[in-house]
């Protein structure tokens, strides 16, 4: 899958812009605060119909406008063009668009234009609570299989209605039976989460091992209470609890993924720049395991490519997404000189776009 042609309005500090992007590298280097980050932002957008960074649509509306417009021109691997268009605006809400054709449900557009992003951000998943690594997790999972999406909405609504129903009351047999739907689609969402993770595991392993130059090895695992107890099970037992804290405490909900080096947590015993590394390993795995599910190369966006790393792991990475394995990439930097340089070291063509104050000239 690649991005020909990017249309903005009113995108955050974009008020206005038409970019055209080559088939390989894609460069938009810039000063800080100029635009960069919205730009890769933009293009995750249309593709999960969310943003990477913000939690609302609202949020990237530009300060004192009504409504932003994001439109996309793809070719995908078979040669097929296809338009994708959302807009959002404050009165109006989210409108989606495939080919000219509003979508009845957002959800089915998501995966059918994979995007993988590496971002500073990314932090978040090491120093955050689980909360951060399951939604990771759910945005993974959904971009790979659309059931995993369906389950997981269902089971987050039953949720919901369990909890507002612990709070009034403790019908043991109206619990039984939202304890029989959790349990169906909590199996699914598990078993999804479970496959993911195992599948992931090895291609951790294969990327931080090139990137490190394979000084350390790692390890991702995935824990919830449902390795253990059946679902229905669970429930059952934690029941007295449920009754007594009026919330659900046990379940799919509270599954966490661990990340470890040399047999550590990461968290407290990786460098800032292992931890980046492990973070680029996972993400890179994630983009096989898309390309494998969806038959597309996604689309790659690396931002702010130096982030703590040294220069040789750059290059180990460029090398890397260099390989047939990989597709169209965007990066972003604030040094142009060494970004220019570092690409010309690892032989690599690249477009280069500069940013400023929200405009971008080829
Ligand atoms: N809703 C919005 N309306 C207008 N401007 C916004 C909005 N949201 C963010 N911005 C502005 O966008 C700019 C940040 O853009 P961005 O994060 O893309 O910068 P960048 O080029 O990636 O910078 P850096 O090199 O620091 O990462 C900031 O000036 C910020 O105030
Ligand atoms: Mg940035």
């Amino acid at each position: 899958m690649r991005l020909k042609k990017l249309l903005l309005i009113n995108f955050k500090n974009l008020r206005q812009c038409e970019i055209s992007l080559s088939e390989g590298i894609n460069c938009f280097v810039g000063n800080n605060g100029a635009g960069k980050t919205n730009i890769l932002d933009a293009v995750y957008y249309l593709s999960m119909s969310k943003s990477a960074l913000t939690l609302t649509d609202g949020q990237s509306i530009m300060h004192g406008e009504e409504f932003f417009v994001t439109e996309g021109s793809y070719v995908n691997d078979e040669g097929r063009e296809e338009v994708v268009n959302c807009s959002f605006s404050r009165r109006g809400g989210k409108v989606l668009k495939r080919n000219g054709k509003e979508y009845d449900r957002i959800a089915d557009h998501v995966g059918q234009f994979p995007v993988v992003i590496v971002s500073p951000q990314d932090t978040e998943l090491i120093t955050d609570a689980a909360e951060e690594r399951r939604r990771y997790l759910n945005a993974f999972t959904s971009q790979l299989d659309r059931r995993a999406l369906q389950a997981l909405m269902r089971y987050n609504a039953v949720l919901a209605e369990r909890n507002k129903f612990l709070k009034m009351s403790s019908d043991e047999s109206m619990l039984q039976i939202y304890d029989m739907q959790l349990a169906e689609h909590g199996t699914v969402v598990y078993q999804f989460r479970r496959d993911i993770v195992e599948r992931m595991q090895p291609l951790v392993e294969e990327y931080y091992k090139v990137l490190s130059d394979d000084s350390e090895q790692v390890e991702i695992s995935y824990r919830s209470e449902l390795s253990d107890v059946p679902m229905q099970e669970l429930l059952l037992r934690s029941r007295e609890r449920d009754i007594v804290n009026q919330f659900t405490t046990a379940g799919i909900h509270r599954d966490d993924v661990i990340f470890r080096i040399g047999g550590y947590p990461l968290r407290k015993y990786g460098s800032q720049g292992q931890q980046k590394s492990f973070l680029i390993a996972l993400k890179l795995a994630q983009y096989r395991l898309l390309a494998e599910s969806t038959g597309e190369k996604p689309i790659l966006l690396l931002d702010d490519l130096f982030d703590k790393l040294d220069m040789k792991r750059v290059e180990r990475l460029l090398g890397l997404v260099a390989g047939d394995d990989f597709g169209q990439i965007c990066i972003t930097d604030c040094n142009k000189v060494r970004l220019e340089e570092t690409l010309m070291r690892a032989n690599r063509q690249y477009q280069l776009f500069d940013v400023d104050g929200g405009d971008v000239l080829l």
